[in-house]
């Protein structure tokens, strides 16, 4: 702001910014001057600011916790964090799988968990399903698979075909659309 009274707003570099209302013109109400690096730097910043959402998983909500080993398995695991009674802060995150953020929970989903414990060796994520099974085996197949259950760039819609192509075409995935059109899946 412009206004003496008031910390000036500064630029990414810090350096103060004569006004972030008025752009730079050549005299009053003349044309704006693409040299004016801080309308430049808004604009770009601007352009950018949103955090693109995740592919998979992208809706979720979670919690902080703590895991704590109640039972000696130490003849199965060097881990710090599974050694009897350690106490470890975990974060919890519970997530449907093809919905974008701001889906509906009542989507037929597989669910997804997250745990991530923060242990005195470092983090250690895991991550499962709701399901016993899952649609493929190889990686390779995953991209594919995830864009045939979202919606559609061009009409930003599901498409039932697309997604019984990739099911129908990938017979391995039978099992898990069982569970998927079971009950389970709501
Ligand atoms: C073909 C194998 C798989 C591939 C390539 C794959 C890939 C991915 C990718 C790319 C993400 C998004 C990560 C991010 O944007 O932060 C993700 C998230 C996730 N995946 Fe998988 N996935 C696979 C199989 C599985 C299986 C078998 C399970 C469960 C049994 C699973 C459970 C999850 C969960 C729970 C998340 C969300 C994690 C969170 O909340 O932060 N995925 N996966």
């Amino acid at each position: 702001m412009t206004d003496n009274n008031v910390k000036p707003t500064t630029n990414d570099a810090g350096i103060p910014v004569s006004s972030d209302e008025h752009s730079l013109t050549v005299g009053p109400d003349g044309p704006i001057l693409l040299h004016d690096h801080y309308l430049i730097e808004q604009m770009a910043q601007f352009n950018r600011e949103r955090i693109p959402e995740r592919q998979p998983h992208a809706k979720g909500g979670g919690g902080f916790g703590h895991f704590q080993v109640t039972h000696d398995v130490s003849a199965y695991t060097k881990a710090a964090v599974f050694q009897p009674g350690t106490k470890t802060d975990v974060l919890m995150r519970f997530s449907t799988v093809a919905g974008e953020r701001g889906s509906p929970d009542t989507w037929r989903d597989p669910r997804g968990f997250a745990v991530k414990f923060y242990t005195s060796q470092g983090n250690y994520d895991m991550v499962g399903n709701n399901t016993p099974v899952f649609f493929i085996r190889d990686p390779m197949k995953f991209q594919h698979f995830i864009r045939s259950q979202k919606r559609r760039a061009d009409t930003n819609l599901r498409d039932h075909d697309m997604q019984w192509d990739f099911w129908s075409l990938s017979p391995e995935s039978a099992h898990q659309v069982t569970w998927l059109m079971g009950d389970r899946g709501i």
